[in-house]
């Protein structure tokens, strides 16, 4: 596995508008995209990319919020953690099919096809269970700056 920089944390958030609101007023964040609605996964979802100085970007946070509560994939984990929490952490790499090959060879159960949902790059998830307790998503690396 070839591995590349840490991308982003997601966070599921039971209010997007709380959320919003804690990372601009309390955490001082000044980058907030707008929302993303992913019909399909019926979730929605809003960056945050915290500032630096130097002028390079951030460190980019995902805040994910159920569109309908009760039938996504966060609710599980909304129903264990009701106030929000870390969901996911990922990772870039530098080709997507050559790392989903090497997690499959070494048995990690991947969650559901490769795709492009919101970061427009080719993504997969692999099974906390198989991660060191840690939902993990695969990302090829965007190739210009966003
Ligand atoms: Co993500």
């Amino acid at each position: 596995m070839k591995l590349g920089r840490m991308n982003h944390v997601g966070y599921a958030v039971p209010s997007m508008a709380d959320a919003v609101a804690h990372w601009r007023d309390v955490m001082g964040a000044t980058s907030v995209s707008d929302e993303i609605i992913l019909e399909e996964q019926g979730l929605k979802v809003v960056f945050v990319d915290t500032p630096t100085d130097s002028g390079m970007n951030g460190t980019q946070i995902e805040l994910i919020e159920e569109l309908t509560p009760g039938q996504t994939a966060l609710t599980g984990f909304l129903a264990k953690n009701p106030l929000g929490g870390q969901h996911h952490v990922c990772f870039e790499v530098p080709d997507i099919d050559a790392a989903r090959a090497e997690f499959e060879r070494l048995g990690k159960r991947i969650l559901g096809p490769t795709r492009i949902v919101a970061h427009g790059t080719p993504i997969f998830f692999v099974h906390p269970k198989d991660m060191q307790g840690m939902l993990t998503e695969i990302m090829e690396s965007p190739k210009a700056a966003h």
